[in-house]
């Protein structure tokens, strides 16, 4: 790790629960005074883990032989931003079916590879952190997002006959920066706070409006396992960021800026749907002219809002996480109204439908715990 790492990892720990080292410091793992110096911070996620248990091979969980809805796409169209421009014009009933089920097959596929970024991640985290219960927390969402890659592989292989598309260009660069990453700052903004967030924001419109049933439960249990990372996310920002002083602070808000515009690009910039459109027989160069000339400003901010509130939902994390200023303010207002996020009372997207999804796994868990004590 450089000197310089190492100095914004410690300028940036306000919390000692947060400490960590580098990657191949494995010596400072095997100090015989760090195994009992373990903070309370995480034994209640961790403890929870058992609680939200899945498994995407077994039908009690999640029935991927289930029939594909006929007739209507796997999305509804309010999830496909080129309905408001030109391009849905030049397009049939049946070419919009086809769209919109190639839309969600470059967008499961970015999810698929955001959840090989956040295992390979957490992997990272789990080497660097130095408390034994903040290890145990980067162990268990690795050993989850293992479990998410394994259930969108599944969802692919069911409904896009194991047709996964590569990653955008900016995807692409985004994990491999955050990978490859030492400043744990880097890695859990850009991932627990940024990525994870827009996550839960594309799930929750997954369960509450996806035409396909499967697609529905699979974001719903998946939401059950990622609420905690998304709240790791945010239990790192208020014990650390209101500590950060001068310009480290600017540089945590700089940096959640960048990051902000990278996802929203990845998702909605239609430089980053070359492949989508080309598979779609739509000239990109078209596509391109026609969806600029639709986002406008005041479209956007529209656009936003109908989007199931994914952004409002990432920025109004950024804001409670004190990442937005005065001096970045502005750089938001273009994309939702921050007098509202302000005024509003504190949220968290999705947090309900993991709760809910969790009841109904103890449940099942239960009876199959039953069944073993029986046999
Ligand atoms: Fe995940
Ligand atoms: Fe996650």
């Amino acid at each position: 790790m450089k000197a310089t790492d190492r100095d914004i990892n410690r300028r940036t720990t306000i919390n000692p629960a947060f400490n960590a080292v580098a990657r191949d410091e494995f010596a400072a793992m095997i100090d015989a005074d760090r195994y009992l110096d373990r903070s309370g911070q995480f034994e209640n996620i961790i403890s929870r883990t058992n609680e939200h248990f899945w498994d995407p091979e077994d039908a009690d969980y999640v029935d991927y032989q289930q029939a594909a809805p006929k007739d209507v796409p796997l999305i509804p169209y309010g999830q496909v931003p080129e309905r408001h421009s030109a391009i849905w014009d030049t397009l049939d009933e049946g070419q919009r079916i086809r769209f919109a089920d190639e839309t969600l097959r470059f967008r499961l596929s970015g999810v698929l590879h955001g959840e090989q970024g956040a295992l390979s991640l957490s992997t990272g985290l789990a080497d660097m952190f130095l408390d034994p219960g903040a290890q145990e927390y980067a162990t268990n969402q690795a050993r989850e997002e293992s479990r998410h890659v394994h259930a969108f592989a599944l969802y692919m292989k069911s409904r896009f006959q194991s047709e996964i598309a590569p990653p955008s260009p900016t995807l692409d660069r985004v994990l491999k920066d955050l990978v490859a990453s030492d400043i744990i700052y880097e890695k859990i903004i850009g991932m627990q706070m940024i990525i994870e967030g827009l996550a839960m924001g594309i799930f929750a419109g997954f369960y509450q409006e996806a035409n396909d049933p499967l697609l529905r439960r699979v974001a719903q249990l998946v939401m059950t396992d990622e609420a905690f990372h998304h709240n790791f996310g945010q239990l790192w920002a208020a014990e650390n960021v209101p500590g950060v002083s001068g310009e480290l602070r600017d540089q945590l808000e700089d940096f959640s800026r960048e990051m902000f515009q990278d996802v929203l690009m990845n998702l909605v910039g239609a430089d980053q749907k070359i492949l989508l459109y080309q598979r779609c027989g739509i000239d990109p160069d078209f596509a391109i002219g026609a969806m600029n000339e639709v986002m406008t400003d005041e479209v956007r901010r529209d656009f936003m809002r109908e989007e199931t509130n994914i952004f409002r939902t990432l920025v109004k994390t950024l804001w409670t996480a004190g990442l937005i200023t005065e001096r970045t303010r502005g750089f938001y207002q273009r994309w939702v109204d921050m007098d509202e996020i302000a005024g509003e009372g504190t949220w968290t997207v999705g947090q309900d439908i993991a709760e809910e999804g969790i009841e109904d796994l103890k449940k099942i868990n239960e009876t199959k715990r039953r069944i073993v004590k029986k046999a």
